[in-house]
């Protein structure tokens, strides 16, 4: 049985170009956890600063005046909200700011990657990370039976809030709105952390008594960061490599942000990877709750002209995060498209990198599939305007 999962590990982290050996003691060997004891890793870690405090929030009825109040609290320099109970002030007070070790050379550096590289990165994240989350069991779970999930859409943009405003030009700088972003995103997290446990339909399929670790956290992060930048790179798309030490940088201060000590931010992408072989790959397995996920996340499409047929849109996923994840959502197959993408995929990226002159025919059809997928996500089809996030005050009722 081990030498099976361990097998089943190797060949859909090969797909997805996270390789690695799993270990039954993932986190005890992570790199810049090398020292965790049982009990004392990431996944012992939840957020000892905002957890009890929006404890307080909630038992108190203030999350509605919050939601309120901060609603105008965007930009980095924005005042913060006031009127609020005295600790969540000070609370903010606290973490509203980049680390001592932020530098913001790298930060302008990785702004403007991603800006050079958003389409990239857009589908990437939209149908990598976004469908791979489907199928890691915990944020499934948790993302299908809190409030959120009852409205996927939405809740598909507000994580999409988070993508774009660290891509954004100047996203850490104080014009920026990244830092605010991730601010709420904590508390957000805390709120779920006290709420999830309360809904009889989570407890029923939990494997955890408390959500959103630390080391849940940094399987996201993989699912994002470490997948995109491994995706990069087996594109053959240029990424020098002061790009990717940008690029990490941007999320090293992100996941921060969202609370995870730093002893635990994996320091390079090496590590990110041998982080993410050990405790993403060998858990991805599907769920219930993960399969009426990604249907309504790929459901999306019927709303809007992404140009392309779902069987196009299924292969296409089919081929960023392989055919094992495909069968386990039970996205059909269309050959004929699964041939294409395959194949013309390629091609697309060497004709728009300048590396090939040949404009492959299927050019105008790639090139309208991937903006109306970044215009989907970034405008919530055609609303055009920033999703706001608001903290929960219960969980999705079934
Ligand atoms: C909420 C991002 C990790 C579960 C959110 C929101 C964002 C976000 C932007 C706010 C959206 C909203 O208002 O609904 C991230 C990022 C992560 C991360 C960038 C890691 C890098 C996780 C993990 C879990 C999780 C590990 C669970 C295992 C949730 C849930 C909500 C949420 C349940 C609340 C949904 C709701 O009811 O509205 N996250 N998250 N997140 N996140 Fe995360």
């Amino acid at each position: 049985m081990e030498n099976l999962s361990r097998r089943k590990a190797l060949s859909l982290g090969v797909a997805l170009g996270l390789v690695g050996v799993a270990t039954p003691r993932a986190w005890a060997s992570t790199g810049s956890a090398a020292t965790a004891a049982a009990g004392t890793g990431p996944e012992w870690i939840w957020d000892d600063l905002a957890d009890p405090l929006m404890v307080r929030m909630l038992e108190g009825g203030h999350v509605p005046a919050i939601n309120k109040a901060w609603a105008s609290w965007v930009n980095n320099n924005d005042p913060l909200p006031t009127g609020l109970p005295a600790d969540f002030t000070a609370y903010l007070q606290q973490v509203n700011r980049l680390p001592s070790w932020a530098d913001q050379a790298k930060l302008d550096r990785a702004a403007d990657f991603n800006r050079r590289r958003d389409t990239y990165l857009f589908m990437l994240y939209g149908l990598g990370s976004g469908i791979m989350s489907t199928v890691i069991p915990r944020e499934a779970k948790s993302v299908y039976w809190s409030a959120g999930g009852a409205d996927m859409q939405d809740r598909a943009a507000k994580t999409f809030t988070f993508g774009y405003d660290l891509s954004e030009l100047g996203a850490f700088k104080p014009t920026g709105q990244f830092v605010v972003t991730a601010n709420k995103t904590r508390v957000v997290h805390a709120t779920v952390r006290h709420l999830l446990p309360r809904s009889p339909h989570w407890r029923a399929v939990a494997d955890e008594s408390v959500p959103i670790s630390a080391a849940d956290i940094l399987v996201t992060f993989h699912s994002l960061g470490t997948y995109v930048h491994r995706k990069l790179l087996d594109w053959k798309i240029p990424y020098p490599a002061a790009d990717q030490e940008a690029f990490l940088h941007s999320w090293q201060v992100a996941i921060h942000l969202l609370g995870v000590p730093y002893e635990h931010i994996p320091k390079t992408w090496a590590e990110a990877e041998a982080q993410s072989a050990r405790v993403l790959t060998p858990i991805l397995t599907p769920s219930t709750e993960g399969i009426a996920l990604a249907e309504d996340l790929l459901g999306l499409t019927a709303q809007v002209d992404l140009g392309v047929t779902r069987g196009f849109l299924n292969e296409f996923v089919r081929y960023v995060l392989s055919n094992e994840v495909g069968d386990w959502l039970g996205l059909k197959r269309d050959y004929a498209a699964a041939a294409l993408v395959r194949t013309a995929w390629p091609a697309f990226i060497l004709f728009r990198e300048g590396l090939s002159p040949v404009m492959p025919g299927t050019f105008y059809m790639f090139d309208q599939f991937v903006r109306a997928l970044a215009m989907l996500f970034l405008n919530k089809g055609s609303s055009g305007t920033t999703t706001p996030i608001t903290i929960p005050t219960g969980n999705r009722a079934a």
